[in-house]
């Protein structure tokens, strides 16, 4: 292993794009690695097991590019997947959750709001995490289908996800929301229009540079941070069709995109069955 290699990310599709951005910030030597399973997308509403298993490909997929870390730059997947993708790969995993510890320490109103996949909120993960940390507050949970797929299709602002987030914050915001936190990495590409409807008292959590930050510091501990005349530059895949998905990341991170499409090994499904027979492995 060496601090030249590559880091890899991944998410369920482009939301990820916004963790990258944050990594990319605090550390411009690096070089990156991007995957979006958007052939695959969104997780949001499908069984453990079959996220578990695209983790498992997406993950697999990075390592025989070299990475030196993996950042599952997706709550759903850490939601579903974390523990057999820690028991299985013996790499440096970062991962995201929703920033509940740091809203609760800073809501003025006592009233907390969190935005997420379905999955997410109703995994055993989420309510570990509640049960840490929600009792200091009242935390009130919204899972949001439907949100992350306008992003994938790159309407930020449309009829769609305008009526959606209406009907996700108002029982938030009459409920005196005061911080909210964006529990899944496509959200932050919805903050204008998040800003719009909540107006301007509200704070909005994004831990994506949370995430940026112990990536550096893992890199660091392990002697693997890239040194200064290191190359940086991203290279992207995609487990889905090239074209639509390299239009709406171009949009996403206002530059072009050169969309790389994952060997077929990569982007099949396997049945669930294989994942269990796999983990027993
Ligand atoms: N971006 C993903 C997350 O952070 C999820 C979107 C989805 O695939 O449902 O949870």
């Amino acid at each position: 292993m060496s601090s030249h290699y590559p880091v890899g990310i991944f998410d369920s599709g482009v939301g990820g794009l916004s963790v990258l951005q944050q990594i990319r910030a605090g550390l411009p030597h690096e070089s990156l690695l991007y995957v979006a399973d958007s052939g695959h997308a969104p997780y949001g509403n499908q069984p453990a097991e079959w996220i578990i298993q695209r983790t498992f490909a997406m993950t697999e997929f990075l390592l025989e590019q070299g990475a030196k870390a993996v950042v599952v730059a997706c709550n759903t997947a850490t939601a579903a997947a974390i523990a057999p993708l820690r028991a299985r790969f013996a790499i440096t995993i970062i991962v995201i959750e929703p920033a509940i510890k740091p809203a609760v320490t800073m809501t003025r109103s006592g009233v907390v709001g969190i935005l997420a996949t379905g999955h997410t909120v109703r995994s055993d993960k989420f309510a570990h995490l509640l049960d840490q940390h929600g009792h200091q507050a009242r935390v009130l949970v919204q899972p949001c289908p439907g949100l992350a797929d306008c992003v994938e299709q790159g309407d930020l602002n449309g009829p769609d996800p305008r009526a959606l987030l209406e009907r996700y914050l108002e029982p938030l915001l009459n409920a005196g929301v005061d911080t909210l936190v964006l529990g899944c990495t496509h959200y932050p590409f919805l903050m204008p229009l998040i800003r719009q409807l909540t107006g301007p008292d509200v704070m909005i959590l994004d831990p994506s540079p949370a995430v940026a930050r112990q990536l550096r510091h893992r890199l660091e501990k392990g002697g693997l941070l890239a040194e200064q005349d290191a190359g940086g530059g991203e290279r992207y895949f995609t487990s889905g069709t090239g074209e639509p998905t390299a239009r709406v990341m171009a949009g996403l991170l206002a530059k072009p995109v050169n969309l790389e499409i994952l060997p077929e090994r990569f982007r099949l499904v396997c049945h669930p069955a294989t994942v269990r027979q796999s983990r027993l492995a």
